[in-house]
C-alpha cells in the first residue's frame, strides 16, 4: 500500500493497494468490470466501528470469482485494506464495499449506510436469471457485478407501486431481493428459500436462521411457492446492512399486525452485531 487514507471517517477507498478519496476511486473504462460488469463484489456490515463476518464475506467473494471462472482473490490483502480502512471510524456504523474485478482491479471502499426505501411492499416479478446450483450454469449464486437486472426489477416494483421486488423462479419458487434475502414464519416454523436454488447464500440469512434455532424456534431451508408465501403468519428481509425488516404486502397477499418472530430476531441480531462484530 501506498499509505494510509487521510484522516478517519467514510468516503475513503484503497484501490489496488492505493488509499484515495471515494470521488477518485475509479474503475478505468478498459477494465472489464467497468465495460461487463465482469467481477465479483462483497457488501459488509461495519456495526459500532467493526465488520461484522468479514471472513464469511471474503470466503463468498472468493466463491462468486470461482463461478464466474476468475482467480481467488487476494483475502490477506483486503483483510488489511479493511484494517487501513477502519482506523479513525469510531465506533460507528458503515459499509464496505470490495470489487474484484476480471481486470484484476481490487477495489475496498468504505461509505455511509445506504438510506434506503424499506420494502414494506413487495411486488412478485420473474427472476429467470436465477438458476439452481446444480442445472450446469456456473454463476449460479454468484455476487456477480452484473446486477442489472436486479436493479430493473427494483425499478419495475417501483413503477407498479411497490418498494421493491420478490425475485420469483420460472418453476415458481419464492427467491430473493434483488437487494436482500426473505423468510417468513408459517406455523411457527421460521422458512427460508433453499441456497440450492441458486439465491445469494445471505449471510445475514444465515445468521437470523442460527439465532433462531438457539432461540428454539424451528428453522426450515425448501423450495416454496407465492401462494405457499402469501399463508405465512410474518415475512421480513435482510441484508448486511439493514435492519431485519417486516413485509407488510407481497402482491396481493397482505400481512398484518404484530410481528413477534421478527421482533426477537431483530434485537437478537442487533445484539450479535454489536457485541460480537469480528472478522
Ligand atoms: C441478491 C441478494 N440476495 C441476498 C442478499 C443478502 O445477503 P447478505 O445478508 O449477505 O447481505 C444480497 C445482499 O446484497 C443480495 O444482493
Amino acid at each position: 500500500m501506498s499509505g494510509r487514507p487521510a484522516g478517519g471517517g467514510t468516503g475513503r477507498a484503497i484501490v489496488d493497494g492505493r488509499a484515495v478519496p471515494l470521488a477518485r476511486a475509479h474503475l478505468a473504462i478498459t477494465d472489464d468490470g467497468a465495460v461487463r460488469g465482469d467481477g465479483a463484489f462483497e457488501t459488509i456490515g461495519v456495526w459500532s466501528g467493526l465488520p461484522f463476518r468479514l471472513e464469511d464475506h471474503l470466503r463468498r467473494l472468493r466463491g462468486s470469482l470461482a463461478s464466474l471462472g476468475l482467480p481467488p482473490p487476494d483475502t490477506g490483502a483486503i483483510a488489511a485494506e479493511v484494517d487501513a480502512l477502519l482506523v479513525g471510524l469510531g465506533p460507528r456504523d458503515a459499509t464496505l464495499r470490495v470489487y474484484a474485478t476480471a481486470g484484476g482491479t481490487r477495489v475496498v471502499a468504505l461509505v455511509d449506510q445506504p438510506q434506503r426505501r424499506e420494502p414494506g411492499h413487495l411486488v412478485p416479478l420473474p427472476g429467470p436469471w436465477i438458476r439452481p446450483l446444480d442445472a450446469g450454469y456456473g454463476p449460479a449464486g454468484a455476487k456477480s457485478m452484473s446486477y442489472a437486472p436486479n436493479m430493473a426489477a427494483t425499478r419495475a416494483a417501483q413503477a407498479a407501486g411497490g418498494d421493491d421486488a420478490l425475485l420469483v423462479a420460472s418453476e415458481g419458487w419464492v427467491l430473493e431481493g434483488p437487494t436482500f434475502a426473505v423468510l417468513w414464519v408459517a406455523g411457527g416454523v421460521l422458512r427460508a428459500p433453499d441456497v440450492g436454488l441458486g439465491v445469494v447464500d445471505s449471510i445475514s440469512r444465515r445468521t437470523l436462521m442460527r439465532l433462531a434455532a438457539v432461540a428454539g424456534h424451528p428453522t426450515e431451508e425448501g423450495r416454496w411457492t407465492l401462494d405457499e408465501l402469501g399463508r405465512a403468519d410474518e415475512v421480513m428481509v435482510c441484508s448486511a446492512v439493514r435492519d431485519v425488516i417486516a413485509v407488510g404486502r407481497v402482491g396481493e397477499h397482505r400481512f398484518g399486525g404484530r410481528t413477534p418472530v421478527r421482533d426477537r430476531l431483530a434485537e437478537a441480531l442487533e445484539g450479535e452485531r454489536r457485541r460480537h462484530a469480528h472478522r
